[in-house]
């Protein structure tokens, strides 16, 4: 077993340097011994000790000179004088506090047994500080060891964050351009309302914007927008592309595109949001709208701002059945229906901000870059 402590003692006599060695050797300490001061001194300075034991004897062997100097290569020993009579401490007890503590035992072999319980007393306690020392310096090492697994983990999870981040918006970005392309193949499949999804989404888009959406919210509208009639698909060939007017059987089935297409939407997470607009484009500000017959502004505002843009469109592009309209003409009608189909509040924007002049070719200025109403030339 390796001794983790060591003891110096020092004595002139060599049976009573054996027998002391001896002694403290037997409590578990490695032990070197000096004959001489100047001995002991040299041996502390190679090797440090935990406990010092230094005989003393006035005018013979300064043991206490010894332990005072023991301070400088071993500050933290047990410094224990053995004096030769009693009389001869009594200068231990007037010593300076920077001369460190000694303690006095009297040289005589009665007094070993109080030596050993000294000693193996100091040894306890040096094995507790030791383990403390040894505790203080895992737990030291263990914070540095977690700090730099925390530093290592915060790189790789930002990494990690960073790499999903861009996987989640390729997804969306693909995703979408699939759902783009779906209301694209709806579109041509009636090349009379080619481009209208893609205007319906540019005027609500315009018209949010100036009625004070929240921004955060706009993506989803013009996404919505975009998507408004995905309904349609499941509507007949026959109904969507009749050329004339539908019979009553023909608009039923016609009105059932905002359910149909509520439906697609509730199946797929992504068009969650734009549930809303794609089943209440229709309402009516009254209540004479479909498919849920909502009032005013229990009506979504997403639906109410895609009725609106919807409207203005197919009024203001050619039809079959009908040519396209001036813009004043349409503003004219979207004024008088405010209130009974539309929201008169977004009419009043609409209108007074110029919106519907976004696709005029008779419009220069786009009214919503600056917040004021342009000018027909
Ligand atoms: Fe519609």
């Amino acid at each position: 077993m390796t001794r983790r402590f060591r003891a110096l003692v020092a004595h002139p006599q060599v049976e009573a340097l054996g027998e002391l060695a001896e002694l403290i050797g037997g409590l578990g300490l490695q032990v070197e011994t000096a004959r001489s001061t100047v001995e002991a001194l040299n041996k502390l300075r190679q090797n440090p000790a935990h406990v010092v034991v230094a005989y003393h004897l006035s005018n013979n062997f300064d043991g206490v000179a010894l332990l005072e100097s023991s301070i400088l290569s071993s500050p933290e020993a047990l410094r224990i004088a053995l004096v030769s009579a009693p009389d001869e401490a009594v200068e231990l007890d007037y010593r300076p506090p920077h001369a460190g503590i000694i303690i006095r035992l009297v040289a005589k072999p009665s007094e070993r047994s109080r030596l050993v319980a000294l000693v193996g007393e100091g040894v306890k306690m040096l094995t507790l500080v030791d383990e403390q020392r040894e505790l203080v310096r895992k737990l030291s090492l263990d914070q540095s060891k977690l700090q730099r697994r925390e530093t290592l983990l915060d790189v790789v999870v930002k990494e990690r964050t960073k790499e999903l981040e861009e996987s989640y918006e390729k997804l969306k970005s693909a995703n979408r351009q699939a759902l783009f392309g779906l209301a694209e193949a709806i579109e041509a499949k009636d090349p009379y309302t080619k481009g209208h999804c893609g205007r319906v989404a540019a005027y609500s888009l315009v018209l949010a914007k100036e009625a004070g959406y929240p921004t955060e919210g706009l993506e989803t509208l013009e996404f919505g927008a975009f998507l408004h009639d995905i309904g349609k698909i499941g509507i007949k060939d026959a109904v969507l592309l009749k050329p004339g007017p539908l019979d009553d059987t023909e608009w039923i089935h016609m009105r059932e595109h905002p359910v149909k297409g509520f439906d697609i939407a509730s199946k797929i997470e992504m068009l969650h949001p734009i549930m809303p607009a794609v089943r209440n484009h229709h309402e009516r500000w009254d209540g004479s709208g479909y498919p849920d017959k909502m009032i005013a502004h229990d009506i979504p505002l997403s639906a109410r701002i895609v009725a609106i843009a919807d409207a203005y469109d197919a009024m203001s592009t050619d039809r079959p059945y009908k040519k396209a309209l001036a813009l004043e003409e349409c503003e004219a009608i979207l004024k008088k229906t405010a209130g009974k189909m539309y929201d008169p509040e977004l009419i009043d924007v609409f209108v007074n901000r110029k919106l519907g002049a976004l696709y005029r070719e008779d419009y220069d200025d786009l009214p919503y870059d600056d917040g004021h109403a342009a000018s027909s030339t």
